[in-house]
């Protein structure tokens, strides 16, 4: 193949090169049809793959990252990754734009959900068993974002300051892993600075680091809008510029050889990552793509399908339980169903469990209630739901859910004045939608389009709602033939990234149960708008004494089970948060539960560690994440013994942000004058909170079973330690038997312990298993200034074996010779 892309470069001109180095679209990059050059599509990710639609094709919703990084399951991982592949399959996507693998400082970060851990160790095993299980499809994964893109405040500029040991023992392993033992096949560039310079021209990071000690030879590309020059930008290693038409490569670039700025082989070398990529995704090699226009020969162009089969769910519903962490159970969970006659649904995440905000999310095939999966786990209860709070920053977009088919209909019109016959009609599955450049394919190019959204909408509660109508280009909201709202003449708004108009509102009366036909027509104010768009939101009318009627409801219930947490409005890609605190009157409402029921099971939907003050009084605690669609099913399996809550916590909890690595100093978080100055040093997550002595609230590590486990002597093996362990419980039980390392008498300041080694369990009563896990030298190492290279102390260590970082059950003394 080697030869045949040599071949390709050699055959193409210059220009067609650099069109080669720039994406020609959102998510495709230029194809060459006389050279038969396919289009590369790649799409967001990870939490599942969206395609190109931006009206909400469906796919599945998989876990949010923190919810991966709670499986310490480096098998699951891997068949997750396998869905992932079909799931991209079925979009005609090539390259996945995951997985997220930055490590958490600190839990105020938007994008923490999307993270596997605070530990670089179980980062990097379940990074690698990703991108192998994604890549062995055919799909290539697109790790990011390289690197230290740790906060979302000022993202787009901020530098993060960090030591080389501090860069290559903790936030580079997971890269270095992913490139070393998963071979993957596509690097993204992060926003931020790294020390001063875009992480997107770094010589430093991507050319010596990535390329010459990692020896990756796959394709760089910056993230969206994150390129910042040409000539330095491509001299220091980034191939592709996303998405396009390009600001700074691609044409610039060709400009740039031209005038003498930038060598042809640079370009050259660009092309051929492009084309080795491609050709590992098995699109290269087909014949010239005869008669198609360049910016059209797009390898899934119209060929996206909705798959949702059933082996998927599976693999979804088990990383969703196997994520999920019991973090207190005073002995009411699992729940005999026999046990129950009345069941009270409480709190404002439980009538869709929330995903996190941002491009990571996708448009689920279903949108469950927790009261429907658990009626289905209770089938003799009777289950009532009540919201108690709301959390809702602004108005909500319109639950799909009360329209008929639970989803829109999108007519597309060949004129600006919806006349006449529509050219197509779709299904949008999403209340946001968008259309960027020409709205549908099969509209005609050059001409003037209009839209028209309806649906038949049924609302579930009487009374007055607050609707809201934001558009890009003019709008109408019509309900059963009369104008609503008016937004033919809009006001610039924040949304439709920066087209949009502000949020136009009005009261409106519905009648519970009577259907109104909705319309929304959508057409370009000016000729040659490239993005129309539209967003109904629907608020549904304050239910008196909500708060009360909940407490109530849970008093009057055999068992309460109360739902909070954060969502997209709360944790998103774009801003931090500024406290642990849950928002609304979560908190006091999960107290009012507790009090009026002991048997109260309180799950937590959230990306990342919030705070939990009633946790101790709670009859039970389950941290959920985001678990994706299938998530509402794996609680309520949970709940009834059905699975074990096999999460263990990837991220410490702490009592206040204080408390954590980043502590009180501004300059280490959210940073001061464009710097955000990693004080902390290789001290993250637990290796702080072990090394200072400071109690979090739960610690890394963390998490019970419905097991319960003896062990045996801890021994060293030729291989590593190995230890007898033995499920006592009456009950399956999940047992993460964990390795840390503490170095006796370092020569440099170390961490009191680092995780080395774990393996994660299942155990039928009574059964007994030796489990092995495997150390080697590596598992020593530091990350050594003076060398520049990882290095092992000789020396005396010892191992600390447990089932969390506290909760530690045998010490092992080892000696490290010297080589
Ligand atoms: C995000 C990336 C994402 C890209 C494309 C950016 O805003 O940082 O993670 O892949 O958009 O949606």
């Amino acid at each position: 193949m080697t030869t045949q892309i040599d071949d390709l470069i050699a055959a193409m001109t210059l220009d067609e090169k650099a069109s080669l180095t720039a994406g020609a679209t959102l998510w495709y990059v230029a194809s060459i049809p006389r050279l038969g050059i396919p289009a590369l599509k790649v799409s967001d990710g990870p939490s599942g793959v969206r395609g190109d639609s931006m009206i909400g094709r469906r796919s599945l919703s998989l876990p949010c990252g923190t919810a991966i990084g709670s499986t310490w399951n480096p098998e699951l991982v891997s068949r997750l990754g396998d869905v992932l592949a079909a799931e991209a399959a079925a979009k005609s996507v090539n390259v996945l734009l995951g997985p997220t693998v930055c490590i958490i400082r600190t839990p105020l970060a938007g994008r923490t959900f999307e993270s596997y851990s605070e530990d670089p160790l179980l980062t990097a095993l379940l990074a690698v068993a990703y991108i192998q299980g994604v890549q062995r499809g055919g799909v290539a994964c697109c790790i990011k974002h390289f690197a230290c893109n740790d906060q979302e405040y000022e993202r787009m500029t901020i530098s993060a300051q960090v030591d080389e040991r501090t860069l290559h023992e903790i936030h580079l392993v997971p890269f270095e892993a992913a490139v070393s033992e998963a071979s993957v096949w596509a690097l993204m560039t992060a926003y931020n600075k790294v020390n001063g310079t875009y992480c997107g021209e770094q010589p430093d990071l991507i050319g010596r680091v990535l390329r010459d000690r990692w020896g990756f030879d796959g394709l760089v590309m910056s993230d969206w809008f994150g390129t910042h020059s040409t000539a330095p930008a491509v001299q220091a290693g980034l191939d592709l510029e996303m998405p396009g038409p390009s600001a700074w490569l691609g044409p610039s670039l060709a400009a740039a050889v031209r005038a003498g700025e930038v060598e042809e082989a640079v370009v050259d070398g660009q092309v051929r990552h492009l084309l080795t990529l491609m050709d590992r995704v098995g699109i290269l090699g087909g014949a010239a793509v005869q008669g198609a226009s360049p910016d059209v020969v797009g390898v899934g162009r119209g060929a996206e399908r909705e798959t949702n089969d059933t082996w998927s769910r599976q693999v979804a519903r088990e990383v969703a339980t196997e994520g999920t962490v019991l973090l207190v159970n005073r002995q009411l969970l699992p729940v005999d169903p026999a046990t129950v006659r009345t069941i009270a649904v409480i709190g404002p995440n439980a009538g869709a469990l929330a995903m996190g905000g941002g491009s990571s999310e996708v448009t689920p095939y279903r949108r469950r209630r927790v009261a429907d999966a658990l009626a289905e786990r209770f089938p003799a209860a009777e289950v009532v739901y009540e919201e108690g709070c709301r959390i809702t920053k602004h108005l909500p977009t319109l639950d799909l859910r009360l329209l008929d088919g639970e989803a829109y209909q999108v007519e597309y019109f060949d004129n600006a004045e919806r006349a006449g016959d529509p050219v197509i009609t779709e299904q949008a599955y999403n209340g946001r939608m968008a259309w960027v450049g020409l709205p549908h394919s099969s509209l005609t190019e050059g001409g003037s389009h209009s839209v028209r959204v309806s649906g038949r909408f049924t609302p579930d509660v009487s009374g007055t709602w607050r609707l809201g109508l934001e558009s890009a280009g003019a709008a109408e909201l019509r309900i059963d033939g009369e104008l609503v709202i008016d937004n033919s003449r809009p006001e610039r708004g924040t949304g439709f990234y920066g087209a949009g108009s502000t949020l136009v509102e009005t009261d409106y009366p519905f009648e519970a149960g009577t259907a109104s036909e909705i319309s929304i027509e959508v057409w370009p104010r000016k000729s040659g708008w490239p993005i129309l768009g539209a967003r109904l939101a629907a608020g549904r009318p304050e239910v008196a004494n909500s708060f009360e009627r909940a407490v109530a409801a849970a008093a009057a219930a055999d068992l309460a089970v109360v739902v909070v947490g954060l969502n997209s409005e709360w944790e998103s890609e774009g801003f931090d948060r500024h406290d642990l605190r849950l928002p609304g009157e979560q908190d006091r409402l999960v107290e009012a539960v507790i009090a009026a029921n002991d048997r109260t099971v309180v799950v937590v939907n959230a990306g990342s560690p919030v705070d939990l003050p009633w946790a101790e009084q709670a009859g039970a605690v389950l941290m959920c994440w985001y678990p994706g669609e299938e998530g509402a099913d794996g609680l309520a399996d949970i709940v009834v013994g059905a699975a074990e809550p096999g999460g263990r916590l990837p991220v410490t909890f702490p009592y206040t942000v204080g408390d954590g690595a980043t502590g009180e100093s501004a300059r280490a978080y959210p940073g001061t004058d464009g710097e955000v100055v990693y004080e902390e040093g290789v001290m993250v997550g637990y290796r702080h909170f072990n090394t200072l002595g400071i109690e979090p609230r739960f610690c890394f590590g963390y998490g019970l079973s419905y097991g319960d486990f003896h062990h045996g002597d801890v021994h060293t093996t030729s291989r590593g330690i190995a230890m007898e362990v033995t499920n006592v419980a009456a009950r399956r039980g999940t047992l993460v038997l964990q390795v840390y390392l503490r170095a006796v008498e370092p020569e440099v300041v170390r961490p009191d312990r680092e995780l080395i080694g774990f393996r994660k369990v299942v155990l039928d009563p009574e059964q007994t298993e030796t489990v092995e896990i495997e150390l080697d030298a590596s598992s020593f190492r530091y990350w050594h200034v003076d060398g520049h290279a990882w290095r092992t102390d000789p020396g005396q260590y010892q191992l600390l074996i447990g089932a969390s970082s506290q909760d530690i059950w045998a010490t092992a003394d080892i000696n490290v010779g010297v080589d």
